[in-house]
């Protein structure tokens, strides 16, 4: 067991004390006091107008097993409950084996976005620009040699035109895959989607110096279907007793199961539900730098795709164990100038044990799957204030 029993328990000292048993004292410093250390100009470069710095409460979670690795997880949130339910979650998780992730290659699109007055011009255009299609995938790949080296790199690009009914421009839409390899990828994504936009605009324009036809934008799309993760756990009725006081392990799952259904038949309820999944996965991403609103922007869509909002988890019983299973793409990134942005950042890859996507990834999907466990868990049993409520008390008696 990984998990430091009665964590929770100890003072903000006790606990960096006794973190010293899962990761380096330098880690440790580094991740939780090396903040005061960082010269503001740090800060300055990396947004604009920069007067300061803003903190939040830094927690941690001791171990989330997933693919057989134990990783502790440091977390920020505002909000109460959410590091408690992901500590009685993953420790619940750990005595079932853990989570096991899979995910894909992952894949970044952009869209490269002309627009013509005449429809003809612009189909005429599209098909032109489709037979160049080797020439624009050289375009994009000379931007990044080092993506390309690694075995990363743009592999297709197509074509199409849209035009809404009463509108007066057509829009050319070339749609640029890209595989990102370990980085989160926009920066990389959205240098190549500019190349291509300025090297079709030259083209057009030597092709039908009197077309219509003109560049409007070229940015990448946080729809990210290329970055599907699935993330499964099994949860014996047996490890589920006591879970909720007094409530049998097998009447826990069947309540839960039956909540996984009420969020499928309920958009209003998915999305609830579905935030819950959010609190899990974007407090986990805070400290790792990573860019938390592609996150929730990529997941509702993904959500969505039906046209109508759905829980991105489900849970069902089957025999004597509760199945959860989370299916939705994490838009992170494990390489790249965002870790090494501040040293808290690269702390926090240590801290939590990350060495490569895959790594990430899992961590961040079992974190979302447990928060959602916890959440219904509370909902189908006392009710989500009991823990709010203790939190609150906890305050006034400081
Ligand atoms: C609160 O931040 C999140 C929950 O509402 C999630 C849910 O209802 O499943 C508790």
């Amino acid at each position: 067991m990984a998990h430091i029993s009665g964590f929770h328990r100890l003072s903000p000292d006790e606990r960096r004390q006794a973190l010293l048993s899962v990761c380096a004292s330098e880690t440790l410093h580094a991740l939780v006091d090396s903040e005061t250390a960082i010269p503001l100009a740090e800060y300055d470069r990396m947004t604009e107008n920069v007067i300061g710095t803003f903190r939040l409460p830094l927690s941690a979670v001791t171990a989330v097993l997933v693919n057989g690795i134990a990783h502790p997880a440091a977390m920020v949130t505002e909000e109460p409950s959410v590091v408690a339910a992901a500590n009685a979650a993953t420790a619940l998780f750990e005595r079932c084996g853990g989570v096991r992730a899979e995910l894909m290659k992952p894949v970044t699109s952009a869209q490269i976005v002309l627009s013509a007055e005449d429809p003809v011009q612009a189909f005429d255009a599209c098909a032109y620009l489709e037979a160049m299609r080797m020439r624009w995938l050289e375009t994009a790949n000379a931007c990044d040699p080092k993506l390309v080296a690694v075995g990363g790199g743009a592999f297709d690009i197509t074509f199409e035109c849209i035009r809404r009914a009463g509108d007066k421009h057509t829009f050319i839409i070339a749609r640029l895959d890209v595989h990102t390899a370990d980085i989160m990828g926009a920066n990389a994504v959205n240098t190549m989607a500019e190349a291509i936009l300025d090297a079709i605009a030259t083209e057009i324009a030597s092709w039908r110096p009197d077309a219509s036809v003109e560049k409007l934008m070229a940015i990448l799309t946080n729809a990210a279907p290329g970055r599907l993760v699935r993330a499964s756990v099994r949860l014996p009725f047996k490890h589920l007793d006591g879970y909720r006081k007094h409530v049998p392990g097998h009447l826990l799952a069947h309540k839960i199961e039956l909540a996984s259904r009420f969020a499928a038949a309920s958009p209003e309820r998915a999305v609830t539900h579905n935030k819950g999944i959010l609190n899990g996965i974007l407090a986990a991403a805070i400290p790792l730098g990573q860019d938390t609103r592609a996150i929730a922007a990529s997941a509702l869509d993904h959500a969505c795709r039906s046209g109508t909002h759905k829980p991105l988890s489900d849970w069902s019983v089957s025999e004597d164990s509760l199945l959860g299973v989370l299916t939705m793409p994490i838009v992170a990134g494990s390489v790249g100038a965002m870790r090494h942005a501040l040293p808290t950042i690269a702390a926090a890859f240590d801290f939590d044990k990350i060495h490569s996507y895959e790594d990430l990834c899992a961590l961040l999907s079992a974190l979302g799957l447990a928060q959602n466990f916890a959440a219904l868990a509370a909902l189908v049993t006392d009710g989500i204030q009991q823990g709010h409520m203790k939190l609150h008390r906890r305050k006034r008696d400081l």
